[in-house]
């Protein structure tokens, strides 16, 4: 009895397969990469996807063979607009989670909605840069030929799953950031579609995410090397199912993921109220839970680039010399907004910055500085989800950034609670996704008792008086945005940029 769990990132493909007890038995991860074609601009050819997936679910299956799957659950990078034609085949490259270009069409869907405070109370979510509904409305209006041959808008999980099942279907979690879901009612908002131009048909039919909503076809069968006919869960939105994978599934624990984006979540037994709408309020994978996340487009991203940047090569090295200078990086601080930003502030026109050179910094200030920036991120982003009433007494760290002592010892000391990691989540939402499969397998009665197999595999306790200097930095960098954003806006009214 063995539950098959395939992730759908930006990076590449994870499967995942993890036995009742749960043991990973398999995992193998294919990689690929997304084209940026202007700037802000974020895109990826969907067999990109459908080839990683075949090559993980491939190797995988030569430790456990396909007999023993007894059901597959899919996770996938959320937002994405993947436009399909009448006969399912791709229309155009997918518009990815962090594409920018559509911050007109959000606005105008806003306006459309009758106003921001209208859309809250269709949606309980504001319709931020980089949701799916404002790509679609996007292509509609510049690429209306295409457009028009358009006949399914699914996200990127969702893809895999019609080729996988032959049925075109998604769950409450995708389609919580599609920006057109009701996430009080669990369904589409009737109310805001009628409002759009474009047609509600478009989108697939919603269940619960622990529901099949399919089975391997023949094709799929033949494709994957998967047994045709074993059953489809719903699965989930990458960052929303994760959080079942490191275990975040009740009030009072966050999770923070340092991967390409940076995300910090909480479970929610609610649909809380989303005052201004900065925060996501979405479904959760269990139809008794919600969840909380902002998202911050350029974590990981931004180490990617410094390490680029400075021609270091190896970046754990790189982390390892930041170690060397003090917390602080002695007055440097950085802004990571290196492809514009979503959370705290929902805006594409925003940069990135250093801030506080001085001759005496050098690349391990820099890395430090880039580091601590990333987690102050997290807090500024956090003052906001405190105000909705969620409380920290643990965090639990995944995503790559996770590995890192120094990176997690930050957010112990900022954030002044204990931080810890959690088997499997490092795998991120392929596990996640393993998990709420044997949830629908009956392996385990609900997501909690799943959620138990996660247990701790490392704990740091913060240092108070590293903590306090922190929260001084901190200070200073929340008053960044708002001093340089006139800046950020001068920068591309006078056409500084290429
Ligand atoms: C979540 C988000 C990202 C993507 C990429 O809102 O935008 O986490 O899902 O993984």
């Amino acid at each position: 009895m063995a539950f098959l769990g395939i992730d759908i990132g930006t990076s590449g493909c994870k499967a995942l397969v993890l036995s009742k007890s749960g043991e990973i038995l398999a995992t193998h991860t294919e990689t690929y990469d997304f084209a940026r074609p202007k700037f802000g601009w974020t895109e990826q050819d969907p067999r990109l996807w459908i080839e990683g997936a075949r090559v993980s679910v491939g190797h995988v299956l030569q430790t456990v063979p396909a007999d023993q799957i007894e059901i597959v659950g899919l996770s996938g990078q959320m937002h994405g607009f993947t436009p399909l034609d009448a006969a399912g085949h791709v229309v155009r490259p997918a518009l990815l989670w962090n594409d920018q270009r559509n911050a007109a069409e959000a606005g105008d869907i806003v306006a459309l909605a009758g106003g921001r405070d209208a859309l809250l109370a269709m949606t309980n979510n504001d319709m931020l840069t980089g949701y799916t509904a404002g790509k679609i409305l996007w292509m509609q209006r510049h690429e209306p030929d295409q457009f028009d041959k358009v006949a399914h808008a699914v996200n990127p999980k969702d893809y895999l799953r019609y080729i996988l099942t032959g049925t075109f279907a998604t769950e409450v979690s995708d389609a919580s950031g599609t920006g057109l879901f009701d996430v009080r009612s669990r369904a589409w908002s009737g109310a805001l579609l009628e409002k759009l131009p474009f047609d509600a048909e478009l989108l697939p039919e919603c269940h619960e995410s622990d529901v099949v909503s399919g089975q391997v076809s023949n094709i799929g069968a033949k494709l994957f090397g998967l047994r045709p006919g074993t059953p489809v869960i719903g699965g989930g939105g990458d960052s929303v199912i994760q959080t079942l994978g490191t275990s975040v599934v009740r009030p009072g624990v966050l999770q923070t993921t340092i991967g390409t984006g940076g995300i910090i979540a909480a479970a929610l037994t609610s649909a809380a109220d989303n005052p201004d709408g900065r925060l996501q309020v979405f479904c959760n994978v269990a139809p008794d839970l919600w969840h909380c996340m902002g998202v911050s487009l350029n974590a990981g991203a931004s180490l990617s680039w410094l390490t680029r940047l400075l021609g270091a090569g190896d970046y754990a090295a790189m982390v390892a010399r930041a170690a060397e200078v003090p917390a602080g990086a002695e007055g440097l601080l950085f802004l990571p907004y290196l492809n514009g930003e979503r959370c705290p502030y929902p805006d594409p026109l925003a940069r990135g910055a250093f801030v506080g050179l001085t001759g005496r910094h050098d690349a391990r200030h820099m890395t430090r500085a880039l580091m601590e920036g990333i987690v102050f991120a997290f807090y500024d982003i956090y003052q906001l989800m405190n105000r909705m009433g969620i409380e920290k007494s643990l965090i639990k760290a995944s995503g790559g950034g996770a590995r890192s002592d120094l990176w997690r010892q930050m957010q112990a000391d900022l954030f002044d609670c204990p931080v810890v990691t959690t088997l499997g989540a490092a795998e991120g939402g392929a596990f996640g996704a393993a998990l709420l499969a044997g949830v629908a397998q009956g392996a385990w009665s609900d997501v909690a008792e799943a959620a138990q197999l996660c247990r701790d595999l490392s704990q740091q306790a913060p240092d108070v008086r590293t903590g306090v200097a922190y929260r001084e930095a901190f200070d200073v960098y929340a008053g960044l945005y708002p001093a340089l954003k006139p800046s950020f806006d001068a920068i591309q009214t006078h056409g500084a940029v290429a």
